[in-house]
């Protein structure tokens, strides 16, 4: 109980027009609280056998062996808003696994979705984290990248930021991508959907490490992937029809549409010294460079 306390004091400001005895209700629907607990606002959506609840729920294990690989879903899904998590990779020899956290309008011909993919290595090899975006149902848009950290060491906040202006990938205090919104220029961005936030852990020894060269070594199973911290604060579907195009939802103010100082720096950074590989940039796959590439868009 305790809990829901919490989360409605967070949200008095917005509903505090509305009576005591029906405020709690509303308040929870209106706009995603801060949920602390995987049950609260997750379900299982593969492998019941390979998903461990630590801390009363607080934090979750996702296991991988040769049997399976296991994953999970949002109750709800969301247009617009902002969802992170605290993840902890793979340690060790993780070559051919693949961790992933992304967002999904589970429509498979126009599908909308937000990817953060981390491909596994070999020991003491780093890490690949891989985004892409999906909109109006083409993708193709992936960007690589590797982390100034190790991954697996501590848990890091990756976190995905949608609103009617641009999303944002941010790694911690990061931004690593950015993709504007320039419907007005004819090129897609999901506006329409809502989506759901999804994480899964399995093998992709075919294409994920040095492009499917280095296999699951699988003496070293199980492998473990930590989530904890999980925030989503969003529109959920279904829910007031107006919520999504509210200007006063937070992540649509001033501070979330563009980059500030020190974010600008930082993504200057993180371009200059860590992408591995552009979409943007490869000349070979793409005769003609897709339009949001071009610059000043
Ligand atoms: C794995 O390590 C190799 C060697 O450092 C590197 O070329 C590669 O990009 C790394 N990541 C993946 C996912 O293959």
């Amino acid at each position: 109980m305790s809990m829901a306390i919490v989360r409605t004091l967070e949200n008095v400001g917005v509903c505090s027009l509305l009576l005591l005895s029906s405020w709690f209700l509303v308040c929870v629907v209106c706009v995603g609280g801060r949920p602390a607990t995987f049950v609260q606002d997750f379900q299982i959506t593969w492998s019941e056998s390979h998903i461990r609840q630590i801390d009363q729920g607080r934090e979750i294990q996702l296991i991988l062996d040769q049997n399976s690989g296991s994953g999970f879903v949002s109750k709800s899904k969301y247009i617009f808003g902002r969802v992170s998590m605290k993840i902890k990779l793979i340690p060790g020899d993780s070559a051919g696994t693949v961790t992933a956290f992304y967002m999904n309008s589970d429509t498979d011909a126009i599908r909308d979705e937000l990817d953060f993919e981390f491909l596994g290595n070999r020991s003491g090899q780093p890490y690949t984290v891989q985004t892409n975006i999906y909109a109006n149902g083409k993708g193709d848009r992936e960007q690589r990248m590797n982390l100034w950290f190790d991954p697996s060491a501590d848990f890091h906040t990756y976190t995905i930021l949608w609103n009617h202006r641009h999303i944002v990938f941010y790694v911690d205090d990061f931004p690593i991508r950015v993709y504007k919104n320039n419907e007005g220029k004819g090129i897609p961005y999901p506006t329409m959907q809502a989506m759901g936030v999804y994480s899964t852990l399995w093998e992709a020894d075919n294409w994920a490490t040095r492009g499917g060269l280095e296999k699951i070594d699988w003496s070293k199973a199980p492998f473990y992937a930590y989530y904890k911290d999980f925030d989503i604060e969003g529109c959920p579907v279904p829910g007031p029809a107006n919520c999504a195009s509210k200007q006063s939802n937070w992540w649509e103010g001033a501070a979330y549409q563009a980059l500030n100082a020190i974010e600008a720096r930082r993504y200057k950074w993180v371009r200059l010294n860590h992408i591995i590989y552009d979409y943007c940039q490869d000349k070979s796959r793409f005769r003609v460079t897709p339009p949001e590439c071009h610059a000043g868009i």
